[in-house]
């Protein structure tokens, strides 16, 4: 690869994934991640645990992601970090390698807001492979561990928030739930699993009244935890008995909750681009849903690749990209942000 191509190396280490990928021009060329199962047992992420498996992987991940993509690390144009939010000693990790291999290279330095990089995987392309792009402006809603936001998107790094949740995000909902059913964390993907046998309608939550375009999560999961409690009395075996229509229900009432508030959204801003982006973005009901109501409202839909739904260095790498190309570059004294 010769000197005009843009290579950059993207570091994600805001939660528990360690994750390095590497983009050139806008194309994918791999994309490492090594989850730390050690929290499943602990029912959510250990703060201090992650950051010192951060720090064991990220050299194995990263030199991982060079060989996959046949890169020499003397041919890299940069290197992005995730510079927030995130658990901070999670996020000391990446950006310090981040800032010690770019000053070793003697190479630019780029920051990366985690929450624009789930959105901008949209953009990255593959070799031989066919896609179409969302084009300016589209509304996205980013659903997280950690957030749930309608962001409307003027242009790649130009983006507004008109809504968000007062309380707990979407996959908070989800991991709270499920943790009250006694199901493993991450508790998303399982609820999803769950969900694919049981019945949507089996069970009703009450659903929040937030004005405008913001969301809560909070009353729903109380609602879920008195309702189980309140079964378990008469009948303990209640859970085991009812998973999958306590998933499926679960689930459904977190679907309406995103999905009314997106119809809301496009109505009010007249945008009908809707963009899917987040962890929570992988849940198949969500993703069906979404779909779905597109083909109603005349949207155009995008929906993420699994790859790309939950925490990756290729979408750090992508947002990296579109800064160097803006010479948006970050101070090597810069310090990372657990809330941006
Ligand atoms: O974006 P992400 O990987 O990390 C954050 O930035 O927070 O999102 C993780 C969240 C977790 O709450 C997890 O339970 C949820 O995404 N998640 C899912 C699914 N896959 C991951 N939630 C529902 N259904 C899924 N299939
Ligand atoms: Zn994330």
């Amino acid at each position: 690869m010769g000197k005009k191509n843009v290579i950059i190396l993207g570091i994600e280490s805001s939660c528990d994934d360690t994750s390095a990928g590497i983009i050139c021009d806008g194309f994918l060329l791999s994309n490492i991640i090594t989850n730390q199962d050690v929290h499943n047992q602990y029912g959510g992420v250990v703060p201090e645990i992650a950051s010192r498996l951060h720090q064991q992987n990220i050299i194995p991940v990263v030199d991982l992601a060079l060989k996959k993509a046949n890169v020499k690390i003397k041919d890299i144009s940069a290197i992005a970090f995730t510079r927030g939010p995130g658990l901070m000693g999670s996020l000391l990790v990446g950006s310090s390698f981040a800032k010690g291999l770019a000053l070793a290279l003697n190479i630019p330095l780029i920051e990366v807001n985690h929450l624009q990089g789930h959105i901008l995987v949209h953009f990255i392309k593959e070799k031989d492979k066919e896609k179409t792009f969302p084009s300016f402006p589209f509304l996205c809603l980013l659903v997280s561990g950690g957030h749930t936001q309608l962001i409307v998107v003027k242009d790649y790094l130009d983006m507004e928030i008109i809504g968000q949740t007062i309380d707990d995000a979407a996959g908070e909902a989800f991991d709270k739930c499920a943790k009250v059913m006694g199901l493993p964390y991450p508790g998303g993907p399982e609820i999803d699993k769950l969900s694919k046998v049981g019945n949507p309608d089996a069970f009703k939550f009450s659903l929040p009244k937030i004005d405008d375009l913001d969301f809560s999560f909070s009353g729903l999961k109380t609602s879920f935890l008195y309702f189980l409690r309140d079964k378990v009395n008469e009948d303990p075996e209640f859970v085991e008995k009812n998973k999958p229509d306590l998933a499926a229900s679960l689930q459904n009432s977190i679907i309406q909750i995103l999905t009314q508030k997106l119809i809301k959204a496009s109505k009010l801003t007249g945008i009908n681009n809707i963009v899917l982006a987040g962890g929570v973005s992988a849940n198949s009901g969500l993703r069906n849903s979404v779909i779905e109501i597109g083909k109603k409202e005349g949207w155009n839909t995008f929906i993420p690749e699994l790859k790309f739904t939950t925490d990756n260095g290729a979408m750090i790498a992508i947002t990296g990209y579109y800064k160097y190309l803006i010479s948006d570059f970050a101070s090597i004294d810069i310090a990372p942000l657990a809330r941006m």
